[in-house]
């Protein structure tokens, strides 16, 4: 008799078994994950399967309810006691009898938690470092004089085909009295470790313990976003998020390494601080669930270089200059308690790796998420912070760049600027004719021009400009001829607009009157082109490095990402001349991609092997740099042809070459390290 043809959805895979096999061991046999802590004996439901039934003549497969044993003892049995949904089947009972469509459910929930829809749903496959393994120890025997541990430990190699476990220490005292109080029946947390090519009893727990949990997170400068999701099932249950507390030492990175070397206790001071900010949010994400930290068993951190050597108690000294060297740019696995996060006593701590000095493991977190490295479309990822991170690449070459922008684009610099806060105007029009503004403010959806603005805005007031504002406005100012393709502001429009005003040497825009009067300076002007054209020729060694002269895709991660206009970003000169279509925002990419590293250790070992591929640039030691940095400070740009972007808006015409060449004489980019004083 022939074998039946299993095809396994949503992974797409397939393969031929023999009648009589169960399904649970058909996906293991192709490695597809399917969740199981009871080793099989219908007690655990984790395994639960569908089956779809049909023709599927595009796969030569016909799946018919014949093709499926029926009901078996143990899911009788499982299906009296819990609930189980109807056209569901237990995998490890179930056993194929013909050519079946077998579906993994994305749903299978067992403690019935509310799961957290987050902007963020994205599927992703789960094969979590932490195992639980359910099994029945043999009792003692005074003529079989093994230990307790022992005959767990070949309970494990028996049940589980795991051997050469290693114990936590603390486990040691733990596990006579659990066992005892299981009646011999524990669940045993084995964690994979990668490092040690081994395997470690982590936790242990009498009976069938159904449940584990990790958190993930995002450690920014200025904001700590962490997740808390099901290692079994793979769903969010809650959120938590924070300004990062290293603020008060310091708005910029480049500004707590300095209050680091100015400070003796500065470092021990600023990973407190964090941790301690991580613990609260631990405590949130648990407090909003219902569940208890004690049963958080892995965790997953990612963060640019800076907050990934803070975090782990590692002086950034080092970062603050030339040659940018990171303690640790590899994976990092450490026990959670030993870098002071309060979960399980045995919870594990993931990292992912750095790209480099000056790109972090929360830029590789998104690259695993967004995949450069897994597609032909040659993409640009930007994440911009007060540190651009930048990869460029695809599934034959990717490399990456960091580049100083310094903290313009979230509203520093600029003399109205000010962080994204209710009362910051967001997007702007200018008037080409009239040269007039109408505005938006964060916190209602009106425009200034439009009824109950006025009453709307009286709540916040309008109280200055924030990082995606200010890229909107500089772009809609040169779109309507305020400013030049140099960044000049033009006075000769004082004759035609009181806006434009003269402000000592230079011409200044006026937005709004009164207080506070918020307008767009020459000196503003200038921070935003600095910081743009730092940000573009970062991009364009990386082009240069790829040989190419545009991209295909462009995603802009972070939170000013999200907010910022991909068109406006463009006319800017931020991002290189791309199809509109396929410049997006990201997200949190980061988030994302700690989450993935969560759920699935092959995504771990994937960014491991991708980050080792990354080609790092360093910009400062680049000859081209300076070159295209003064290239850059041209709005779009002084040389490159932006064609896709002119068929979306209509550009002004470019002036002079050889005029263009004196206005952007003496621009330098900044430098990394030592630019601001410690506070
Ligand atoms: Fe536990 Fe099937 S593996 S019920």
């Amino acid at each position: 008799m022939t074998d039946h043809l299993v095809l396994f959805m949503p992974s797409g895979k397939r393969g031929r078994f023999p009648s009589g096999t169960p399904i649970l061991d058909a996906a293991r046999q192709l490695g597809v994950y399917i969740e199981s802590v009871c080793g099989g004996r219908g007690i655990c439901g984790r395994c639960q399967i569908d089956t779809q039934f049909g023709q599927f003549a595009k796969h030569g497969i016909t799946s018919t309810q014949e093709n499926i044993s029926e009901f078996g003892a143990k899911e009788i049995r499982y299906a009296e006691k819990r609930d189980l949904k109807a056209g569901r089947r237990l995998s490890c009972s179930a056993l194929i009898m013909g050519d079946l469509v077998v579906d993994i459910p994305q749903d299978n929930i067992i403690n019935a938690q509310v799961v957290r829809k987050d902007a963020d749903t994205r599927y992703i496959e789960r094969n979590p470092a932490i195992q639980m393994c359910y099994v029945e120890v043999e009792e003692p025997d005074m003529h079989k004089p093994l230990g307790d541990i022992d005959r767990l430990l070949s309970a494990l190699e028996n049940d589980w085909d795991i051997s050469s476990i290693v114990i936590d220490t603390h486990i040691l005292a733990q596990a006579q009295s659990i066992l005892r109080k299981g009646k011999w029946a524990v669940t045993a947390a084995i964690h994979h470790d990668k490092a040690t090519q081994s395997a470690h009893l982590i936790a242990l727990y009498p009976g069938l313990k159904n449940e584990a949990y990790g958190i993930a997170c995002d450690i920014g400068s200025t904001t700590i976003a962490l997740h808390l999701s099901s290692l079994l099932s793979g769903s969010t249950l809650a959120s938590s998020g924070t300004s990062n507390p290293q603020i008060r030492f310091g708005e910029d990175l480049m500004s707590r390494v300095s209050y680091v070397m100015m400070n003796p206790e500065g470092r021990e001071a600023m990973t407190e601080a964090v941790r301690e900010a991580l613990n609260t949010l631990i405590q949130n994400v648990c407090d909003q669930s219902g569940i208890d930290r004690n049963d958080i068993l892995d965790s997953v951190f990612v963060g640019n270089p800076v907050m990934h050597h803070l975090f782990l108690g590692i002086d950034p000294t080092e970062l603050g200059g030339a040659p940018f060297a990171l303690a640790v740019s590899g994976a990092v696995n450490v026990k959670a308690s030993e870098i002071g996060i309060n979960l399980n006593q045995g919870a594990r701590t993931y990292m992912l790796p750095c790209i480099a000095g000056h790109v972090g493991a929360d830029a590789a977190a998104a690259t695993l998420t967004e995949g450069p490295h897994r597609q032909d479309d040659m993409m640009l990822m930007i994440d911009v912070g007060t540190n651009a991170e930048i990869v460029l690449g695809n599934q034959t070459r990717t490399v990456a760049a960091s580049s100083p922008t310094g903290p313009a684009f979230e509203g520093a610099e600029t003399s109205c600027g000010q962080r994204a806060a209710p009362g910051a105007i967001e997007r702007i029009r200018i008037d080409p004719e009239t040269l007039e503004p109408r505005y938006r403010i964060i916190g209602t959806e009106l425009w200034s021009d439009e009824d109950g603005f006025e009453e709307a805005a009286s709540e916040t007031g309008i109280t200055g400009i924030c990082g995606s504002g200010i890229i909107e406005i500089i772009a809609e100012m040169y779109l309507s001829g305020i400013i030049s393709e140099d960044g000049v502001i033009n006075g000769d429009l004082a004759a035609r607009s009181d806006r434009i005003f003269s402000d000592g040497r230079t011409f200044s825009y006026l937005i709004k009157d009164g207080e506070p009067k918020i307008v767009v300076t020459q000196n503003d002007v200038r921070a935003i082109q600095l910081a743009k054209a730092a940000l573009y020729a970062g991009i364009k060694l990386l082009m240069d490095k790829q040989n190419i002269t545009s991209v295909d895709k462009i995603g802009l991660a972070g939170a000013f990402g999200s907010f910022i206009d991909p068109k406006y970003a463009m006319v800017l000169g931020l991002v290189p001349d791309c199809d509109i279509e396929h410049v997006k925002a990201v997200g949190n990419a980061a988030g994302t991609g700690a989450r993935m590293a969560l759920l699935n250790r092959n995504h771990r070992r994937e960014i491991e092997q991708a980050v080792q591929n990354i080609e790092k640039i360093e910009t400062a030691l680049e000859p081209d740099f300076q070159g295209h940095f003064v290239n850059a400070m041209a709005f779009p740009n002084k040389v490159d042809p932006f064609p896709k972007l002119g068929t979306i808006v209509k550009l002004p015409e470019r002036s002079d070459p050889a005029i263009s060449e004196n206005t952007s004489e003496g621009a330098t980019p900044r430098r990394r390290g030592g630019r601001r004083r410690a506070r």
